[in-house]
C-alpha cells in the first residue's frame, strides 16, 4: 500500500516517512520546501520506495496531478497531512500565513483525497487548539476550545473540516494533538533558536520572556511511535488523542541552561520580561495522556530526558 505524506521534508514528516518505509510501505511525499529541505530528506531520497514532488498544496491542481502520477504505480490509500505553518509568531503577525499554510492545506488535501477516493487521514493537530487552561490537566474533551493564536485557530478549523469529511467520505481519521515535539532534523523551535542565537552572539543567550514558561516536551521518535500505535489500535471513526510526556514539563530556563551547558558553557543567560515568549504563546500547559495510556501506549522518556537528548542532537546537527 502507498501512503501520501504532506510536509514530508519537515521535521516530523521526515521521521514519519522513515518509520513507514521501515514497515515496508511505499511513501509518496509532497512539500513546497518553504521550511523543509532536500537535505532533511537525503536518506529518504535514496530509498526506492520513496517518491517526492515539490509543490504547494494550496495550488490544488498540482497536488491532484502529483497524486495521480504517484498512483500509477500503486494506489494511494492513506494520507498523513503534516504540512502547516510551524512559525506561530509569524501567524500572529500576519493571519494570512496560517489561513494559507495551516488551514487551506487541509482544505485542499481533503478535496484531492475526495476526488481520488483516499478515505484514511492522519492529521497533525496541536495543543494550541485548546488555548490557555493554566495548570488544569487538559483532556481531549475539555471545553470551550478557545485558541489564543491564529495557528491554534486554523488547526481547530482543520479538525472541524476533517470531522465533517468523516461524515461524507472519510472512513478513518486519526487526529493527533501534539505537545512540543523535539529532536532532529530540527527546522524550528526553542532549542534551535537558542543554538542559533549562541552562534550569532557568542558569550550571551537572550531569552524571550522570563524563562518560567513551562511545557511538556516529547521526543519525535516517541511521537512517531505513538502515532503509529494510535493508527493501528484506535477503533473510533474520529480518533482524537493527546500525545505527550507523562509529566508537567520543564521550564524555558531549564532548556536555556542545558543548551548553554552543551553548546557554549561559558555563555551567560539574559532573560526578558513576562511569562510569554510572544503573543499567542501559552505560558503553561499540562496535558492529560490518560486516553492514550488506556489504549496501551506510554512514553519512555520524561520531558527532562527528551530535552537533554534533543539538545545534544540539535547542537550536533548545527555543527555539520
Ligand atoms: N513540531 C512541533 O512541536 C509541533 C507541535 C504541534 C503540531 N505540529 C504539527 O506537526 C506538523 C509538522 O510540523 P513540523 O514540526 O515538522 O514543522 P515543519 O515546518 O518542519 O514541517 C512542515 C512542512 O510543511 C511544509 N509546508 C508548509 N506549507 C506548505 C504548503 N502550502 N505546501 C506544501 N508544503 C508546505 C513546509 O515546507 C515544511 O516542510 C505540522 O502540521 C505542525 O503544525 C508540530
Amino acid at each position: 500500500m502507498s501512503i501520501l505524506i504532506t510536509g514530508v521534508a519537515g521535521f516530523v514528516g521526515v521521521n514519519v516517512a522513515q518509520a513507514l518505509l521501515a514497515k515496508g510501505l511505499r511513501v509518496c511525499g509532497v512539500d513546497n520546501l518553504s521550511r523543509g529541505t532536500r537535505k532533511n530528506m537525503s536518506k529518504l531520497l535514496k530509498n526506492p520506495n520513496f517518491e517526492f514532488k515539490k509543490l504547494d498544496i494550496t495550488k490544488p491542481n498540482a497536488l491532484l496531478k502529483a497524486c495521480q502520477q504517484f498512483s500509477q504505480q500503486e494506489a494511494i490509500t492513506e494520507c498523513w497531512h503534516l504540512a502547516a505553518n510551524s512559525d506561530i509568531p509569524a501567524g500572529v503577525t500576519n493571519a494570512a500565513v496560517d489561513l494559507k499554510d495551516t488551514f487551506m492545506t487541509t482544505y485542499h488535501t481533503l478535496e484531492v483525497m475526495k476526488q481520488l477516493g483516499i478515505t484514511k487521514l492522519a492529521f497533525a493537530s496541536s495543543s494550541a487548539i485548546y488555548g490557555d487552561h493554566g495548570s488544569t490537566a487538559i483532556v481531549e474533551d475539555i471545553g470551550p476550545l478557545l485558541p489564543i493564536s491564529n495557528y491554534g485557530a486554523m488547526k481547530l478549523a482543520s479538525e472541524a473540516a476533517i470531522s465533517a469529511a468523516a461524515e461524507s467520505f472519510l472512513t478513518h481519521t486519526w487526529i493527533f494533538r501534539f505537545p512540543n515535539v523535539i529532536g532532529v532534523p530540527a527546522t524550528h523551535g526553542v532549542m534551535l533558536d537558542f543554538v542559533h542565537k549562541l552562534q550569532k552572539t557568542t558569550g550571551c543567550l537572550q531569552v524571550l520572556g522570563n524563562g518560567t514558561q513551562q511545557k511538556g516536551y516529547l521526543h519525535v521518535e516517541e511521537l512517531v511511535d505513538a502515532m503509529l500505535w494510535i493508527r493501528d489500535k484506535a477503533s473510533e471513526k474520529r480518533a482524537i488523542y493527546n500525545i505527550g510526556p507523562a509529566d508537567e514539563g520543564v521550564t524555558v530556563k531549564f532548556i536555556a541552561e542545558e543548551t548553554v551547558r552543551v553548546a557554549q558553557p561559558t555563555a551567560r543567560i539574559e532573560y526578558g520580561q513576562g511569562n510569554r515568549g510572544w503573543v499567542g504563546d501559552v505560558p503553561r500547559f499540562v496535558y492529560s495522556i490518560e486516553k492514550l495510556k488506556k489504549l496501551g501506549w506510554a512514553p519512555k522518556l520524561g520531558s527532562i530526558q527528551a530535552v537533554q537528548k534533543a539538545i545534544r542532537q540539535i547542537v550536533a546537527q548545527e555543527q555539520t
